[in-house]
């Protein structure tokens, strides 16, 4: 009787240990928000946080109009740029290198440059804590040059870790949005072609039928 509980049991603290090793590199699969208002908060986060050292050269200030950002809002983000200009990160490249040893990359196709995509970028975020050394360490870029912008590391509680994983989230569904700023309008044309295509083949069928009618009314030859 005793033998057959703890074989079950040792394997089981076994696979535990194993789960317990892997999941350090597990990306962390929350659901990314697609609706608009979740865009826009992003797009501002963006524009004014990681704005600071990172650009998006795919994404100039006028696409954040077509997008719905309030045109003030964007006159405000841009300063004295045209409107038909990437945005540019505020702090020079050169500047950056000089500072963290590493010019920060360019992030309009981020969230679909690396492996695990969205997710890499929404764990990345999340990612920083200290470690035993009381090092802030990022457990997806170990030795990342970035600081922990969003903070995450010093989270006093739950709450302040649901409002940043907020944040992180609509930064990320704003960065998906600028990885392919016309995907929303390539699925709604999709559905006009497929109601298009339906239409047609009624259509057809009906056609097919009114000469074949003919046909038949001419009985056999
Ligand atoms: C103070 C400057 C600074 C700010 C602000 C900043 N970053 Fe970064 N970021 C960096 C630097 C520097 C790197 C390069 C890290 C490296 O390669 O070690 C980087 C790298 C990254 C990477 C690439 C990680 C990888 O896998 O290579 C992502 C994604 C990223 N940042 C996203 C963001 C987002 C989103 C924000 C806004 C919430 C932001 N960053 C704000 C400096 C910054």
């Amino acid at each position: 009787m005793k033998k057959h509980f703890l074989l079950p049991l040792l394997l089981s603290m076994f696979s535990s240990f194993a789960l317990a090793n892997e999941a350090e590199l597990v990306l962390d699969q929350t659901k990314i928000p697609t609706d608009k208002a979740s865009v826009l908060r992003g797009a501002e986060q963006v524009a004014t946080v990681c704005g600071a050292c990172h650009g998006l050269k795919y994404i100039q200030y006028r696409n954040l109009l077509e997008l719905g950002v309030p045109k003030e809002t964007v006159d405000a983000w841009r300063g004295d740029k045209p409107l038909n200009t990437a945005m540019q990160p505020q702090m020079a490249p050169a500047d950056a290198q000089a500072a963290f040893g590493v010019v920060p990359p360019d992030l309009s196709l981020m969230a679909i440059a690396r492996e695990g995509r969205e997710h890499y970028l929404y764990s990345y975020l999340m990612g920083y804590k200290a470690n035993e050394k009381g090092e802030i360490e990022n457990r997806i870029f170990t030795v990342t040059k970035m600081p922990d912008i969003l903070g995450i590391s010093g989270a006093a509680d739950d709450k302040q870790r649901e409002e940043i994983g907020a944040k992180a989230k609509d930064i990320t569904a704003f960065l998906n949005w600028a990885a392919d700023p016309h995907g929303e309008d390539r699925k709604n044309l999709g559905i006009y072609v497929m109601i298009y295509l339906f239409i047609m083949t009624i259509l057809l069928i009906l056609w097919k039928k009114q000469i074949w009618r003919k046909v038949d009314e001419m009985g056999p030859v």
